[in-house]
């Protein structure tokens, strides 16, 4: 699917957007081990979370309602069903990663498969500790999905992150859910902690200490056969989809935008911290706390930004980002550049190629680094037609590239914002107001 995109004289409106989709997958995930229902509001309308949906419905549990709206009837932790087939993840790791902890500790086997891009992402990093915890996992070439899991008892472990995932840490905490006793991870810097906020509110049994050595991360421990309870939870707004909007009132001068009702917890909400040490102006003028999320609103006005550097623990905390940030880099006084990313090449896409190449068709000017890609500043953006390589992130990152494009500008590929953002072009029509 094709969508043309024509320069916006602003961006200007107020919006809610749909659910956070790492948040999702972790409350229907963990929906489905907890005894009782869990009434899920504003579930991603995302195609990674219908996945997540479609597994747990394999696995033997109910769910109740489509779209938005969901009751999980969760059967405890020993109440999954052999699947009668092949589970499927689609495009999503997430859902491949995360839900691996849960089937290593299961007493029969099952079988993972995805689509052509996530068969092509590397699963050792869960392999290796759900193997020490005793499950034994068959990979293709001994790394790549499909999966083959046959559930075992588990015993704990201590597991040092070698990378900083959430996806991984979060396999071994909910593989820990089925050993008995103290399950810890230590993150060499800190990753996204939904999973510890939402087993937390299910009831189960989490401690944390800081780690000596490693600046920012810390020691996760969850106790093994906790009692989880089913719950009513509220998903935020996704800000890592709210970030392309934000970007877009930042590239076209006159903007102003609000975003309701965002997720803004600490280890998402590096992205505003950037943005505003470059000089955007923002502001949250309210703030609450829903089922220990931080939730708030976001208003955004166009700034002239100075640019900056993406590295160390802040590409970590911004690795989703990426994409649409290095499109405003082009338009920032001293460009963007991108540091210790290698994870960006094992994404959906190798996105520091699709990244660079796309910048390359509007005539942006980009060095494509090993680990990363330096776009300096105050380039012109031209029309050009851009590809998503089937990546929903690219799609939109490039779709608000041509925001600020000196023409109609194509984005081949569309159809691929669907994985976590169905109705991204409608709302982009809505708010990009077209030149008198
Ligand atoms: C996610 C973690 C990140 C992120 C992905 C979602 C999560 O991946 O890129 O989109 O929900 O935990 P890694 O944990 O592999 O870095």
């Amino acid at each position: 699917m094709q969508k043309r995109v024509s320069p916006a004289s602003a961006i200007s409106g107020s919006l809610t957007l749909p659910g956070d989709k790492a948040i999702s997958h972790r409350y229907a995930m963990i929906a489905a081990i907890a005894e009782g229902p869990t009434r899920i509001h504003n579930y991603s309308t995302g195609g990674d979370c219908r996945s997540t949906l479609g597994c747990v419905r394999a696995l033997g549990i109910a769910v109740e309602g489509a779209g938005t709206e969901l009751v999980i009837h969760g059967r405890g932790l020993d109440g999954l069903h052999e699947p009668a087939g092949d589970l499927d993840a689609g495009n999503s790791g997430s859902t491949i990663r995360m839900l691996s902890g849960i089937l290593a500790g299961q007493p029969f086997r099952t079988r993972i498969i995805g689509d052509e891009s996530l068969t092509g992402r590397p699963m050792q990093r869960i392999m290796a500790p759900l193997g020490q915890m005793g499950a034994n996992i068959r990979a293709r070439a001994g790394k790549f999905p499909p999966l083959e899991i046959h559930g075992a008892p588990l015993q704990p472990i201590h597991y040092d992150l070698p990378v900083p995932s959430a996806q991984v840490k979060t396999c071994v905490l909910f593989a820990g859910l089925f050993a008995e006793g103290e399950t810890s991870v230590t993150e060499p810097m800190r990753s996204r902690d939904h999973t510890e906020i939402a087993l937390r509110e299910f009831g189960a049994d989490l401690s944390f200490a800081a780690t000596p050595g490693h600046v920012s991360g810390r020691k996760i421990t969850v106790t093994g056969r906790p009692h989880l309870t089913g719950r009513e939870v509220v998903v935020p707004s996704d800000l890592s989809s709210a970030a392309f909007f934000l970007v877009a009132a930042l590239l076209v001068p006159g903007s102003q935008l609000s975003i309701r009702g965002v997720g803004l917890n600490p280890t998402r909400s590096a992205l505003l911290d950037f943005l505003a040490g470059m000089g955007a102006k923002i502001r949250i003028p309210d703030l609450e706390s829903i089922n220990g999320e931080l939730v708030g609103e976001i208003l955004v006005e166009y700034s002239p930004l100075r640019g900056g550097t993406i590295d160390g623990g802040l590409t970590a905390a911004l690795i989703d980002e990426i994409p649409v940030l290095a499109v405003l880099g082009g338009a920032t006084r001293d460009g963007i550049t991108v540091r210790d990313a290698s994870e960006l090449r094992i994404k959906e896409t190798d996105r520091i190629r699709t990244i660079v190449d796309n910048l390359r068709r509007m005539g942006v000017e980009a060095e494509e680094l090993p680990d990363g890609m330096v776009v300096p500043g105050r380039q012109k953006f031209r029309a050009a037609q851009f590809d998503s390589f089937g990546d929903h992130r690219i799609a939109m990152a490039f779709a608000v590239a041509a925001l600020r494009g000196d023409g109609e500008s194509i984005i081949e590929g569309a159809e691929a914002a669907s994985v976590s953002f169905p109705g991204f072009w409608d709302t982009l029509a809505r708010i990009a107001e077209e030149p008198l």
